[in-house]
């Protein structure tokens, strides 16, 4: 599994609990368990619907532990660009279900006294150096257009250190710690008549008027309706992979003395973005984190060289924070139109899926909650078309962006077919350390462990086919495709492959 360690998984411990062994009937089935499958799960319970949690890892596992949780009902992908796409109607129905889900958040702490740090605090966006501020006035309108209350520009961060220019202050934004919020809530589900089963993987959810989940060891699920919250569905073979792209994004941490940084969130305007919050930590200092260097997943392998190039930002900016303590990195799926796709998975009738967080998977999976408790239900919800997954990229920038993405995932596949591997060398290879090698026509995911010895794995993705690469901070492969990632010893971390690298004989024991 990934080698870095975020501060959730470094202050809370990991949860998990018995394996599915039987096979059992149910009214809902929610696969995965991270925020969007839980919140799920949760919603669902309180209506008085039986539920049960298969999740492959432990509570959180996946990219919700790896998370900078700020909850924003700011548009990642800006009002002002998603207008283009959507219309007004439809930026109307994005802040109202960001706003919600903050709001929902906040309700289910209060409500089942989660101790979780949640509090409101302001966001703030500003411009890189040398970038007109006028995009800030265009985004003002867009986001008040979008029914966004309380907007205004203000003449810098509430920062000494770092003087932004203007920027613009969006009120009763929100963070938290969002493992010791899972892993309540977790408790709660199970408190409440929930099961979850952990280590449990999903193979297969076949539709029908019952939807039958079969499991990776054996036991199956017989339920009414299922959710499929895998961060990616993994019960998805084309369909939505062609409209989100997984991107790499990192993080660090730093302690910084109480009182040196605003209780606020931040974020610019540079290509790829940084994204800036505090952490409680201690009785003296905060955890500052600073986000941001984002690339492609499978596409760059100069991934500690990001933490360096954050750490320097940072540092320029925050001269205060003391060393790094926390770097870690995660993955986020970019949709070509800037929604999350949630609701039916196109095609079938009992299955629905929440996938396409946008870099807003804290908001976007809350909105799973509540809008996937309602379709199952059968309520009326009117945010029901914009997030449906069957959507079609229609307006002209979502299709460029559908086109450039897709060209993308072809370039690599030819690439990487017809090239040499990475490193031919694999003599030179160093301990913990992997490389692809061309033998012939098979493409050799090559990784020499700690003792020396090499393991040998197909380099083959097996969704629908590319090469995956080495990401040598998290010790995995990763497909820069798709997102499919692969431990060194082939292992499934995350779909859309569900199951792992084919391992080759040449492998030394
Ligand atoms: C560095 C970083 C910073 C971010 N910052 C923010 C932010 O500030 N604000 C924000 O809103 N969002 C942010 N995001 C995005 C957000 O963290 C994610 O979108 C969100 O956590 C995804 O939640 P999820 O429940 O959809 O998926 P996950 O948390 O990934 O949960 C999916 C679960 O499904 C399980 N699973 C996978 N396959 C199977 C299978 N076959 N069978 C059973 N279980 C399976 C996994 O183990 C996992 O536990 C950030 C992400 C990263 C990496
Ligand atoms: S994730 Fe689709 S080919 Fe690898």
């Amino acid at each position: 599994m990934e080698k870095t360690v975020s501060v959730w998984m470094a202050t809370c411990e990991p949860v998990a609990y018995a394996g599915l062994t039987d096979n059992i009937e149910t009214d809902i089935c929610v696969v995965g368990a991270g925020i969007a499958g839980l919140t799920t799960a949760y919603l669902l319970l309180k209506e008085g619907r039986k539920v049960v949690v298969i999740e492959s890892r432990h509570i959180g596992a996946g990219q919700t532990q790896r998370t900078t949780a700020h909850l924003v009902n700011a548009h990642d992908d800006f009002y002002s660009e998603i207008e283009k796409i959507h219309g007004e109607a439809g930026i109307r129905v994005a802040a109202e279900s960001h706003t919600a889900a903050i709001a929902r958040i906040e309700k289910i702490v209060q409500d089942e006294q989660i101790v979780c740090d949640f509090r409101r605090i302001p966001g703030y966006l500003f411009c890189p150096p040398g970038q007109s501020n006028d995009i800030l006035d265009k985004e003002l309108d867009a986001a008040t257009r979008a029914g966004i209350a309380g907007l205004e520009i203000v003449g810098r961060v509430p920062v000494a250190s770092f003087d932004t220019g203007k920027a613009l202050r969006y009120p009763n934004q929100g963070e938290f710690h969002p493992l010791k919020y899972l892993t309540r809530l977790a408790e709660i589900i199970q408190a409440v008549g929930g099961k979850i089963y952990t280590g449990t993987a999903i193979k297969k959810a076949k539709d029908g008027a019952r939807v039958t989940i079969e499991t990776e060891n054996g036991p199956k699920i017989t339920a009414n309706a299922a959710v499929i919250a895998t961060n990616t569905p993994v019960n998805d073979m084309y369909a939505i992979h062609t409209k989100q792209a997984p991107y790499l994004t990192y993080a660090i941490g730093c302690p910084i003395a109480k009182g040196t940084f605003p209780s606020a969130l931040m974020w610019d305007m540079e290509s790829p973005y940084h994204y800036v919050r505090t952490q409680p930590l201690n009785e003296n200092q905060d955890l500052l984190i600073v986000g941001g260097e984002d690339h492609k997943a499978g596409q760059a392998d100069d991934q500690e060289a990001r933490h360096d190039r954050l750490e320097a930002w940072a540092r320029e900016r925050f001269p205060a924070m003391e060393p790094v303590k926390y770097r870690w990195s995660g993955m986020v799926m970019e949709t070509t139109d800037g929604g999350a796709f949630i609701g039916k998975n196109p095609g079938e009738k009992n299955v629905y899926i929440a996938t396409g967080d946008s870099g807003m998977g804290m908001t976007h999976g809350t909105i799973a909650g509540l809008l996937l408790t309602d379709l199952i239900c059968g309520r009326e919800n009117s945010w029901a078309s914009f997030y449906d997954p069957s959507r079609k990229p229609i307006a002209g920038k979502a299709i460029r962006k559908f086109m450039s993405e897709n060209m993308n995932v072809g370039w690599e596949y030819l690439k990487d077919w017809t090239s040499f591997g990475d490193r031919p060398d694999v003599e030179h290879l160093e301990n913990d350390q992997g490389t692809v090698v061309r033998r012939g026509f098979q493409m050799v995911a090559v990784y020499r462990n700690s003792k020396g010895n090499l393991h040998e794995h197909s380099a083959v993705c097996p969704h629908l086919g590319c090469i995956v690469h080495w990401n040598n901070l998290e010790k995995v492969w990763d497909c820069p495709c798709h997102g499919s990632r692969f431990d060194a010893d082939g292992k499934v971390c995350c779909g859309p492959a569900i199951s792992p690298l084919k391992l080759l004989p040449t492998t030394e024991k």
